[in-house]
């Protein structure tokens, strides 16, 4: 496999970690973009520097100042951004808009792999509110990466293990619960707070309505175990163990 010189956006995050680790694993000469002092807690500050004695490289930049994207990207030419889904206190997956403006200006960039990691935003134009707002948020990214002409990858992941498995789906959870499981609705609860809402939305359509699982891959996309026949996946009956 050919190296890349990869630049991770959000590499402090709960994916942009992992990503980081496995590019650096795979050879690739690694950048983590560092966001500003004031922005930093020391947790993340100490994992930056862990990259650092891993070899990669950090770089400083910030969404709001465009020419420290220009300038970072210019290093580069494979981009993967993993902020943050969450939509409080900002839209984060939009910020990317601006990552987008800097690609063009940029114009080095071979491919660009946003922040997507979840369900297929293109199958839930349906999703109900407010967890619709991560599939609208996350289209319009790819609809500015499309007009640019940038060359992209985009990842559905679906669920993640770690955040599904373990907890039976239990939000707020992440062991296995041991008396009761509450089966979701739409999320229309009094006094539940705008991210459960979110949350609760998307378990209605992972578990009601079976979005994972209720439509075949086509020419559109490739399925992960055909691109990785060497992985080794791991069945749920043994994931599972890991909690007794
Ligand atoms: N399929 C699934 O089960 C699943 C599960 C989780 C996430 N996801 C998806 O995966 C993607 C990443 O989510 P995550 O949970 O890994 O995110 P996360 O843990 O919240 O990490 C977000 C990253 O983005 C960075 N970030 C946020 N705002 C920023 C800003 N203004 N400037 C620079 N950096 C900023 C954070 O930096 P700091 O560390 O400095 O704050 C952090 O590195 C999202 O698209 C999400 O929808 C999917």
């Amino acid at each position: 496999m050919g190296k890349s010189k990869v630049l991770v956006v959000g590499g402090t995050g709960y994916i942009g970690s992992k990503i980081v680790r496995e590019s650096l694993a795979q050879g690739h000469t690694t950048f983590v973009l560092q966001r500003p002092d004031m922005d930093m807690d020391v947790n993340k500050l100490q994992m930056l520097l862990s990259f650092k004695a891993s070899g990669a490289q950090l770089v400083e930049g910030s969404f709001s100042d465009h020419q420290s994207l220009v300038d970072a990207l210019k290093l580069v030419d494979v981009v993967i951004c993993a902020t943050s889904g969450l939509h409080f206190p900002t839209h984060s997956i939009l910020l990317q808009l601006k990552l987008v403006e800097a690609i063009k200006e940029a114009g080095n960039i071979k491919r660009f792999l946003p922040s997507e990691f979840g369900m297929d935003p293109s199958r839930m134009e349906h999703a109900m509110e407010p967890g619709n707002v991560t599939f609208v948020d996350k289209m319009r990214v790819r609809k500015a990466i499309e007009e640019a002409q940038i060359p992209y990858t985009y990842v559905s992941a679906n669920c993640y293990g770690a955040y599904f498995a373990g907890n039976l789906s239990q939000l707020g959870m992440l062991l296995p619960p041991k008396d009761k499981v509450s089966l979701f609705g739409d999320g229309d609860v009094k006094g539940m707070d705008y991210g459960s809402q979110v949350a609760a939305s998307h378990c209605y359509h992972i578990f009601y309505e079976g979005c994972l699982t209720n439509f075949e891959i086509g020419e559109e996309g490739e399925e992960a175990s055909n691109l990785y026949p060497e992985v080794n996946y791991t069945r749920m009956d043994t994931y599972l163990k890991r909690y007794l």
